[in-house]
């Protein structure tokens, strides 16, 4: 997997269950009309039962300068959730979702349906509303490390 190029993106949810960001590589758009896209969580962290519990995320794509939140909502230094949504300027979605005002695109969706496969819940989301930044960069994730594209 580290030769498979990846678009690095951070999940984002909150409400009744509490709030929770992790970085992921494992996203994808499923469908365009309705637009849908996909996010896998692995099934390890208990605090990833959030999403679902939740019924919404946001998918915040990160532009080329935000290496260091990508770095931090990967675990670096330990931060738990509070820690690591003080380091970015955030707005609350139409859902409860936490948007990140500096990503490339972020989406905003009700998660509609899961599936278990493997280590990792799927987790899939009609996309309710989009923010996107045109002139915005992207940061990739390829051979264990990051670039900006
Ligand atoms: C580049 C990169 C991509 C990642 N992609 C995913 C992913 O797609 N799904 C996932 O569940 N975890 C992924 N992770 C791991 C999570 O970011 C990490 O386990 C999580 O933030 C740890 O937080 P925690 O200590 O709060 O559990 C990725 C990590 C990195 C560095």
């Amino acid at each position: 997997m580290r030769r498979f190029a990846a678009g690095v993106c951070l999940a984002t949810t909150d409400g009744p269950a509490g709030a929770r960001g992790l970085t992921v590589t494992s996203s994808c758009s499923v469908s365009a009309d309705p637009p849908t896209l996909l996010v896998c969580l692995n099934t390890s962290s208990p605090q990833n039962q959030r999403f679902e519990a939740n019924g919404c995320f946001a998918l915040n794509v990160l532009s080329g300068g935000d290496e260091q939140l990508a770095r931090a909502f990967a675990g670096e230094g330990g931060l738990d959730a509070d820690q690591r949504f003080a380091l970015g300027d955030w707005s609350k979605a139409e859902t409860g979702a936490p948007i990140l005002r500096s990503a490339a695109v972020a989406f905003d969706c009700r998660l509609i349906d899961t599936k278990i496969v493997a280590t990792h819940r799927i987790i899939i989301g009609e996309v309710l509303a989009i923010a996107a930044q045109m002139e915005a960069s992207s940061l990739v994730y390829l051979d264990q490390s990051w670039h900006s594209l």
